[in-house]
């Protein structure tokens, strides 16, 4: 079985904007409380963030933390997580049916996003409340002093602004399910005001309107056409959200998720482009996909009504879901010209890579794809022909092997990610390098595992981790030709 990559220096996709890479972290279940904020665990610093997690964190070099919610931020008073930690009220948070402490909030993230190298994407709340709050909170965070706001926030101890540039206007208010949920009509004329006034605020932000939930939702395509019909000139990007799962146990067709993701976004450039069109304006909007993963071990996991940051999805990821977050990082990737910001969602505990007990902190399976394509997959996505045999699948054909190539020319290095999802056979992959001359394998690291269904857990972290692979890549008369196992995750680096 061969995989043939036919690349051209000079035909690139697009930079890759390295907020691709970015993650989640929602109050819900231990995300933040035992997940990134602990006070009193032996791993804590003293203003009780774990250090173990940010080390793993900073392994992963996440460049964009999206925060406080999700479903989480439809009925959040952002001012409650603020001030005296003693005079921050209690909650019944309706979103995860739990208590919200307030412990951690805004002014304990924002200090966590500097202390673990990562920047905020900010999410407001458009369910229960409205333009004024969006407008406040503005002024408390990127308004330098001499206002109600912001003097509230140099009380509260932060001299210097924070200067959030990313805001999410909203979370999913397509989904009934949602806190304030909305008409595609009422959301868009709201998210247009909201972002309208923000900006008024500070003209140097930028905005994220919700699209769909899911490319499954009834109301998709025309919820993001009347979105952006109501709110274009105040937008910058509109979200994408999904998750997949093989709760059928059959392995081919959700390896093959990643043709619905890539249709998915397809679908969702042409009706930004068709609003684009019909507005006659200059300005594109790209694509936040601000939530992705598999998600679906956990959907039994039972929760105590009312309780405080109980185990709440906390999926234990396997072997099969590494293969298929590899795939679908491939696909952004593929998309890095419209794709400009994605988030993993999410990041500690709750549907994360990283998972914490009180006595540690480990990488799940999914943990090396996304850490490996945040820490290699940089410079220019290369518009790559790729021969490759597929099979059927319940979202269309499916390529038997998915791949991106990278070249980043300012370190002269070329980067391919592949996932080889036949689960009998290996595959031969070719590339002519013509253009490289000279340049040679780095290095070849490589994902399999004999048994799909294994996972990494406190006691064996490392069942499922990246071998060094280099023997099975070689580069010979311009011809870069390497094994890829069945089943298997590559990533071949040259220079
Ligand atoms: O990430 C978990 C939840 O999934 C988020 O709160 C919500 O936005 C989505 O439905």
């Amino acid at each position: 079985n061969k995989v043939q990559l036919c690349i051209d220096r000079d035909f690139t996709i697009s930079k890759v904007d390295e907020r691709i890479y970015g993650s989640f972290i929602e109050h819900l279940g231990r995300a933040v409380y035992e997940g990134i904020y602990q006070p009193g665990n032996k791993f804590a610093d003293k203003n009780g963030y774990r250090k173990d997690v940010m080390k793993l964190i900073k392994e992963i070099g996440v460049p964009i933390v999206r925060y406080p919610g999700g479903n989480f931020v439809s009925a959040f008073n952002w001012e409650d997580s603020v001030g005296p930690k003693k005079d921050r009220p209690r909650r019944l948070e309706l979103a995860w049916g739990v208590v919200e402490t307030n412990q951690f909030g805004l002014d304990e993230f924002m200090d966590w996003c500097k202390k673990v190298g990562t920047k905020p994407m900010y999410a407001i709340n458009l369910g229960t409340r409205g333009i004024d709050d969006a407008r406040n909170v503005v002024e408390y965070c990127n308004i330098k002093s001499g206002t109600k706001y912001s003097d509230m926030r140099i009380k509260n101890g932060a001299k210097d602004p924070y200067n959030i540039k990313l805001w999410c206007l909203g979370n999913e208010m397509d989904g009934p399910w949602q806190m304030g949920h909305l008409t595609a009509e009422e959301y868009g004329l709201k998210a247009g005001r909201a972002g309208h006034i923000m900006k008024l605020v500070d003209p140097t932000i930028e905005t994220v309107a919700c699209g769909s939930s899911s490319l499954y939702m009834d109301t998709f395509g025309n919820w993001e056409r009347i979105v952006l019909e109501n709110s274009y000139d105040t937008t910058d990007y509109l979200s994408l959200h999904t998750y997949y799962g093989n709760a059928e146990d059959d392995t081919p067709n959700f390896l093959a998720s990643s043709v619905a993701m890539d249709q998915f976004i397809g679908q969702v450039i042409s009706i930004c482009d068709y609003v684009k069109a019909v507005k006659r304006s200059k300005k594109t909007i790209n694509l936040s996909f601000d939530e992705w993963n598999v998600w679906y071990h956990s959907n039994d996991q039972k929760v105590e009504k009312w309780s405080e940051h109980p185990h709440q999805l906390e999926d234990i990821y396997n072997f099969e879901d590494a293969l298929l977050v590899g795939s679908m990082l491939i696909t952004l990737l593929r998309h890095a010209d419209r794709v400009k910001i994605a988030c993993l969602a999410q990041l500690v505990n709750v549907i994360a890579p990283i998972m914490t007990s009180d006595t540690g902190a480990w990488r799940q399976t999914i943990f090396y794809p996304y850490m490996q394509a945040s820490v290699y997959g940089r410079g220019e996505v290369l518009n790559t022909v790729v021969k490759v045999p597929t099979y059927e699948s319940k979202h269309g054909d499916a390529p038997y092997v998915d791949s991106v190539v990278l070249c980043d020319e300012e370190n002269e290095t070329l980067t391919i990610f592949a996932v080889n999802k036949d689960l009998e056979d290996d595959y031969e992959l070719t590339c002519d390098l013509r253009q490289f001359a000279g340049y040679k394998v780095v290095e070849h690291s490589m994902l399999t595992h004999k048994d799909l269904k294994a996972v990494n857990t406190e006691k064996k972290p490392d069942n499922v981790k990246p071998v060094d692979f280099t023997k099975a890549s070689k580069v010979e008369k311009g011809i870069l030709t390497s094994t890829l196992p069945a089943k298997s995750w590559n990533v071949i680096r040259l220079a």
